[in-house]
């Protein structure tokens, strides 16, 4: 299939700053993509590419789905947008009932947002909201983890890990604290699935509530497996751990499931995977198969219930988004959910998992690898940094799998790789061969 060429004279590039980009590298050499259907995005040459990151982990059901296209066709004509405050519109409750009937038991409410960074926020907030008006205001306090990734707002920054996602922004919130990250390549390397070794990681967090007392805590916030700092899964017993010592000292656990929502590794939820249950769930990305932004927070009932209070013509929780449940987003929601539904896709990580798994690891032994790790359907290759050029060889990884009609995603030197979940065999075996291919030859 040929696509019109759009007129892309050199200069034409130029107006677009774009996001967490090398913006002059590529715009000497342009990665275009025109279109998409199921497992492949079409390149502007007219090559097919395997997409091995469901665009930014967000594709799960694949691309162009009928339900989604359809849904979304259907709410342009019929409601194009409603106001988010003091007025309602059937599909914004439709999704939250969906919504909470996928999430594990204790979960009865859901806040809408337009994107990951957005929930955090409101998360966040909530969070420190929810103590006040119990009359435990002084619980102010955050605790993130080195390493994580809660989006790019300020808020998400504070709690976040990544250096330099924070160094260039100031003092950020104060009042926060970080957990130690997780990742032990000397006692874990190579392992499928949750590590041995760090469970006595989440100790730390005894610490830092030794040193500002307990009571000054609203929150910890972590993603169960964390995604776009490269992959690290929880050591076996991290994230029980973690529930206790939040349970002993009446602080809100929040699990940032932008990444593990929505079947990436064979549940609904990651809280159901693991098998512990915070009190707030962040998601995104997958809610609306990518198609259109939107994220959400769930919430336990006391959670919500502690807000239902005072005069009933007063505003509970002073915090929204103009397109907070908007019918556009909503109506993808509810395709999306269809579609996970009828093809049984958020548990199909599940039945993949193992031949993932084994593909994945085979790449072991291959030049400059130092890790492999894998859970449902979500895998990392952790390359040898090229002495004094960080980040060199995985990119150059990413930009050789490209021209060999593949996405993968890097960050650092270690390669992210999270396909669509309706991923067969064959296109494992391409992807994984492709990449054995890539790793064979780079400097
Ligand atoms: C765990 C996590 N939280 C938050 C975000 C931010 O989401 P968004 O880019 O939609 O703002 C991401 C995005 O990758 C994420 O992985």
């Amino acid at each position: 299939m040929m696509y019109d060429e759009p007129d892309l004279r050199p200069n034409d590039l130029s107006a677009f700053w774009m996001p967490f980009t090398s913006n002059r590298q590529f715009k000497r050499a342009p990665r275009m993509l025109v279109a998409a259907e199921g497992m492949h995005y079409t390149a502007q040459d007219g090559r097919q590419i395997l997409d091995g990151t469901a665009g930014l982990w967000c594709v799960n059901a694949g691309h162009k789905r009928p339900k989604i296209v359809e849904a979304i066709k259907r709410q342009a004509e019929e409601l194009d947008y409603a106001p988010a405050f003091q007025m309602g519109h059937p599909k914004a409750f439709q999704l939250a009932n969906r919504l909470v009937d996928l999430a594990p038991e204790p979960f009865t409410q859901a806040f809408f947002t337009n994107s990951g960074s957005e929930a955090v926020e409101t998360a966040l907030k909530t969070a420190i909201a929810y103590h006040r008006v119990r009359g435990d205001g002084a619980r102010t306090r955050l605790i993130g983890r080195e390493r994580g990734y809660h989006g790019v707002n300020f808020g998400g920054i504070s709690v976040g890990g990544i250096v330099a996602n924070r160094k260039m922004f100031g003092t950020l919130l104060t009042g926060v604290d970080h957990l130690p990250h997780t990742h032990d390549l000397a006692r874990n390397a190579f392992t499928r699935g949750q590590p041995e070794y760090g469970a006595e990681l989440a100790d730390d967090l005894m610490r830092i509530l030794a040193l500002h007392d307990p009571s000054t805590v609203a929150a910890v916030i972590v993603e169960p497996m964390a995604g776009s700092t490269g992959v690290l899964m929880p050591p076996k017993g991290y994230l029980e751990k973690l529930r206790a010592i939040c349970d002993q000292h009446g602080i809100l656990l929040i699990f940032d499931e932008v990444i593990t929502g929505f079947g990436r590794l064979g549940s609904p939820f990651a809280a159901e995977h693991f098998d512990v249950m915070p009190d707030m769930i962040v998601c995104a990305k997958g809610l609306t198969n990518g198609v259109i932004p939107m994220g959400a927070v769930l919430v336990r009932q006391e959670i919500h219930d502690a807000f239902m209070q005072g005069p009933e013509h007063l505003i509970e929780f002073f915090h929204g988004y103009t397109y907070s449940g908007n019918p556009m987003a909503c109506a993808a929601g509810l395709g999306t959910l269809e579609t996970y539904a009828d093809e049984g896709l958020l548990s199909r990580a599940r039945e993949i998992g193992p031949y993932w798994e084994e593909a994945l690891h085979a790449l072991k032994g291959l030049p400059h690898v130092i890790d492999i790790r894998n859970m449902g359907l979500i895998g990392a290759v952790e390359l040898e940094p090229i002495a004094g050029e960080p980040t060199k060889r995985a990119f150059s990884a990413f930009l050789a799998a490209y021209e060999k009609g593949c996405l993968i995603r890097t960050t650092g030197d270690i390669i992210a790789l999270s396909p669509p979940l309706i991923i067969e065999k064959s296109h494992i075996d391409q992807l994984i061969g492709t990449l054995a291919d890539v790793l064979k030859g780079l400097k």
